[in-house]
């Protein structure tokens, strides 16, 4: 496993806006293995998404950089597919094209007609929707699509898979069974993941790590927390789990007792004013990353 496969790098990005530029993020720092399973978490509106568009190249950061297996990101590209929360399915393609699209893109030229058909089909076994290959995304759910969506990008064999908000659109029952087949799929094949989630349950089941953001304007890393449970996890036995749920109150926590709140310039501004209030924001300090 390499350490440090993929560096957000102090980024920090401004937007212009008709009330001036507005700064979303500020000194975003962090690092994701090769092979990592990693979630990132926080209100609405903190930056995920805009973290993940920097991630893909599809936003420039205002400061500070990513880096990709030793490159620098400053455009899309194939290396890093995207999930949406909407599948993005082209409305116009049957579920088999869609995945060839993607296919046809990275491997025309190094893999012949017959291979990458076998591949196209391989990736729509691995999310078990071979048995509908032919039919067109108004005629399948959006459990499906978004199964579709999965071995599209499964299928242009990313360095890293980048999924915002996936399941958020499914049920309950569609959601629990496409974050297994995530699971399984990935660790099959050692994916890198970031996964955008509002879902502090998943965040916990799915990950290795939770990258806890603050809120906005300039939203930063709040803390990160490492997932330490065996694998594979199984969603039932994991609840009576007595780390499980340590995990899951010190998410809950973050986001509701501490609001996502990490305010360096009042923490600093308290230890100048009372001693209690001191030791209170140094400790808070400490817990930032
Ligand atoms: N292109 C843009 N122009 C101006 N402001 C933007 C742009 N993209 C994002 N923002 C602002 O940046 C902040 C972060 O947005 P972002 O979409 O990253 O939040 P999010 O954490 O993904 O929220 P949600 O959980 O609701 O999806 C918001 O205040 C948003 O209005
Ligand atoms: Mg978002």
């Amino acid at each position: 496993m390499m350490n440090k496969f993929l560096e957000i790098s102090r980024v920090g990005i401004e937007f212009p806006t008709s009330n001036g530029t507005y700064c979303a993020l500020s000194d975003v720092d962090f690092h994701i293995n090769e092979g990592e399973f990693v979630s990132i978490i926080g209100h609405s509106g903190c930056g995920k998404s805009t973290v993940l568009n920097i991630v893909a190249g599809l936003y420039q950061a205002t400061s500070g950089g990513v880096i990709l297996d030793g490159k620098e990101v400053n455009e899309p590209g194939p290396d890093r597919a995207v999930v949406f929360q909407s599948h993005a399915l082209m409305p116009w393609l049957s579920v088999y094209d869609n995945v060839a699209l993607g296919v046809e893109q990275v491997f025309k030229g190094n893999k012949t007609r017959a291979e990458m058909m076998e591949w196209v089909e391989h990736n729509l076994r691995l999310v078990k929707m071979d048995h509908a290959t032919q039919k067109m995304p108004h005629e399948i759910s959006g459990g499906m699509k978004q199964r579709v969506g999965i071995a599209r990008c499964l299928a242009m064999q990313p360095k890293v898979m980048l999924m915002d908000e996936p399941f958020g659109a499914l049920d309950a029952l569609t959601r629990a069974n496409l974050q297994d087949s995530v699971m399984e799929i990935q660790k099959e094949l050692n994916t890198t993941v970031i996964l955008i989630t509002h879902d502090v349950d998943e965040a916990v089941l799915m990950s290795d790590k939770i990258v806890m953001m603050s809120n906005g304007p300039a939203a930063r890393v709040g803390e990160i927390l490492e997932i330490d449970l065996a694998r594979p996890r199984e969603r039932l036995a994991l609840a009576k789990s007595d780390k499980f749920n340590y995990y899951r109150q010190q998410v809950l926590s973050f986001l509701y007792e501490k609001k996502g709140v990490v305010d360096f310039d009042a923490a600093k501004k308290k230890i100048e004013t009372t001693p209690a209030e001191s030791a209170q924001a140094s400790s808070n300090d400490e817990k930032v990353s």
